[in-house]
């Protein structure tokens, strides 16, 4: 199938978790592109979705979240999953709107949603950002685990191998 990977990300670590799931969903036989979603121009070429997005202030970022605002039709009638990437840990967890993602979800019909652990570089901060997790007790490193990325993807893998391929488009006269 025609999959799409589409992730907001500020310093990059959420947008390479994004190409960690389109690479096990390519070696599964998926014609994967990845694609900012400030970029995307159309779904007409694409059967499923990866919608991904860091998390800032306890919320995704603009750019995912206008994203699925601008495509909720298109996303509702095609396979969804949703992942989040921040350093909030159980339970603080908890203060990453969980109640918007879950409306979110309902909204585009996602058939699911996974939170990561992610990256904190200070060296790579804004000043503002800086300042804004300075309060924070956000443990600075890499955090991300690829394992469980890896499951998580061939994990969608296997849920795609057994949905039925979409029907070709129909060429307009
Ligand atoms: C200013 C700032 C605010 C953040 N706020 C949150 C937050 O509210 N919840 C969370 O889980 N992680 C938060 N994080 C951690 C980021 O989500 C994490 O560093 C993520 O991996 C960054 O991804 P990116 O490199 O794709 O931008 C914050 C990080 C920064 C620098």
């Amino acid at each position: 199938m025609r999959v799409l990977v589409t992730v907001a990300s500020r310093h990059g670590a959420t947008a390479e978790i994004g190409s960690a799931v389109g690479r096990v969903l390519a070696d599964a036989g998926h014609l994967v592109r990845e694609c900012a979603p400030e970029d995307v121009e159309s779904l007409d070429d694409v059967d499923v979705v990866v919608l991904g997005s860091a998390v800032y202030t306890a919320h995704w970022l603009p750019a995912a979240r206008d994203f699925a605002k601008r495509w909720q039709d298109e996303l509702r009638a095609r396979p969804v999953w949703l992942f989040s990437s921040g350093l909030a840990t159980q339970p603080a967890a908890s203060a990453n709107s969980p109640h918007e993602l879950l409306a979110l979800r309902e909204r585009i019909g996602a058939l699911g949603h996974r939170s990561f652990a992610g990256r904190l570089q200070r060296s790579e901060l804004a000043f503002a950002e800086r300042a804004l997790i300075a309060g924070a007790r956000a443990k600075e490193g890499d955090h991300r685990d690829f394992v469980a990325v890896a499951a998580w993807a061939g994990d969608i893998a296997g849920q795609l191998a057994v949905m039925p391929e979409p029907a070709p488009a129909v060429p307009s006269s």
